[in-house]
């Protein structure tokens, strides 16, 4: 008998937006490290791959005024991560840092650091996440032109490799008896002359557990995608629903090819929400009165506003969209992904609120509230088991309604009935890296040994 294929899991630890319930009475801090640290311990008892952190770079504003219900950030990622490494002993620790607003050898200081003080479980979300507004903040102005963000992301992971690279597992001798620390013949000086950087000089950090941390990519376009069939190791797709997550993995699993890769070296993990009831009657009562407290009468007119481009807060959030049409040119937002198309937006979203007859608050609800799995823990587990064993993905990132306890019922109760189910671990081998975890194979895209290393061997 075959082997069940195993369901990956990543745990997502929420900001403040729509999708957190962040004020209600099980809410804990967004912010201290309490927070983390039982996040952490959770997502590890239910023996998740990893967890993950968001970024962003600049408070969000509206209207000219921070966006207090949309809060962009939280102390710094890798700050965070470090800190959970030293209070856990198997889970994965990503954090989501952009390829636009940092550079290659201090972000590849940085993580290689994180690898080493977490013993192999390092792992960095590539985002791409280019806008003007989040430029100011590094005196770059409208850096970096759409079109530059993906040749910028590819060059800073490609130098990233190089820094990563340039260091032989045997460079550090320690030698007591005849006082020699580093053999130089084993530490390659990394010279990168590209179009997007130029770096020239030794990199300071001596080879870490997994040489590479595991790179993960969330993106959706074209170029996108291209970027990661070339070098992600996992993707943290938007496309949770059956059919359009398995049309997504087709797509990206089928651009591997090109690039000398097989199925097996790409994990493929959609952001899922999910809500848990007895029965489920119960579950689908549930998820109605936690999209109610996720989206606030004032975070609905505030999503609807960043379409319209428009004041609507002379609107109410239970009646009906508004009858003016958006404005085209006006930046009421600042900090998001603008939609290119606001008037076709607004269109579709008309159509639907009037087919469906919702109000603003509905609407909103259906669009960004909606959980992605709503029932008891058992058909949970059986839906996710569907889509893996069925390749619709590779498992997904949970993501909590609350923080920092969201995950706990998911662990208490579907982990178990994935593990009946023969689809999940019940134990972390020992001392396995985060690419291990993943079951993804050693050698990473574009990892090139050292010809140092080789001489060595
Ligand atoms: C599921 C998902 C999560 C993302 N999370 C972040 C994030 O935390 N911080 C950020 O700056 N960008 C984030 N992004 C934005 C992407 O990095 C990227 O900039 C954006 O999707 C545009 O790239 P694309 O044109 O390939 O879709 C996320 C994207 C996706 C799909």
């Amino acid at each position: 008998m075959t082997a069940k294929r195993q369901v990956h899991l990543a745990a997502h630890i929420p900001g403040v937006n729509n999708t957190t319930i962040w004020s209600g009475p099980d809410a804990g801090s967004q912010i201290d490290f309490e927070s983390f640290e039982h996040f952490a311990a959770n997502a590890e008892k239910g023996f998740f791959d990893y967890l993950l952190l968001a970024e962003g770079l600049r408070l969000r504003e509206q209207k000219g005024l921070i966006h207090d219900l949309d809060v962009a950030g939280r102390p710094a990622t890798l700050s965070i991560l470090a800190a959970i490494a030293g209070v856990t002993e198997h889970i994965g620790l990503v954090g989501t840092l952009s390829s636009t607003f940092n550079e290659p050898y201090e972000l590849a200081k940085q993580l290689a650091s994180l690898d080493h003080l977490s013993g192999g479980r390092a792992g960095w979300n590539v985002v791409t996440s280019s806008n003007a507004f989040t430029g100011a903040n590094f005196r770059r102005g409208g850096y970096l032109d759409l079109a530059d963000r993906y040749v910028r992301a590819a060059e800073f992971v490609t130098t990233a490799k190089e820094l990563w690279n340039s260091w032989a597992d045997v460079a550090v001798v320690a030698d007591k008896a005849t006082g020699r620390f580093l053999d130089p013949e084993a530490i390659a000086r990394v010279e990168h002359h590209g179009g997007q950087f130029d770096i020239e000089g030794y990199f300071s950090v001596p080879v870490s557990p997994q040489r590479h941390p595991v790179v993960v990519q969330a993106g959706d376009s074209v170029d996108g995608r291209d970027f990661a069939a070339q070098h992600a190791e996992v993707i943290f797709s938007r496309h949770s629903e059956f059919g359009e997550a398995k049309a997504f993995y087709d797509d990206v699993k089928g651009r591997l090819a090109a690039h000398g890769r097989d199925e097996e070296s790409l994990r493929i993990l959609p952001g899922a929400t999910f809500v848990i009831g007895d029965s489920t009657a119960d579950a689908q009562e549930k998820a109605r009165a936690t999209s109610l407290a996720q989206v606030s009468p004032q975070t609905a007119i505030a999503f609807v506003e960043q379409i319209w481009g428009r004041d609507l807060s002379g609107y109410d959030a239970d009646g009906p969209l508004p009858d003016i049409e958006p404005s085209v040119d006006a930046e009421i937002t600042r900090g998001r992904v603008r939609h290119e198309n606001p008037l076709a937006v607004a269109k579709v979203w008309r159509e639907k609120a009037d087919a469906e007859h919702l109000s603003i608050r509905d609407l909103v609800i259906a669009l960004s509230g909606r959980h992605s799995f709503v029932g008891t823990a058992s058909d949970i587990a059986s839906e996710i088991d569907h889509y893996v064993q069925d390749r619709a993905t590779d498992g997904f990132v949970i993501v909590g309604a609350t923080n920092p306890r969201g995950l706990d019922e998911f662990v208490a109760k579907v982990i178990p009935e994935l593990q009946d189910r023969g689809s999940y671990r019940t134990a972390y081998d020992d001392g396995a890296t985060l690419r291990e975890n993943l079951g993804l194979p050693a050698v990473v895209p574009g990892a090139t040994s050292l010809a140092r290393e080789a001489v060595n061997q």
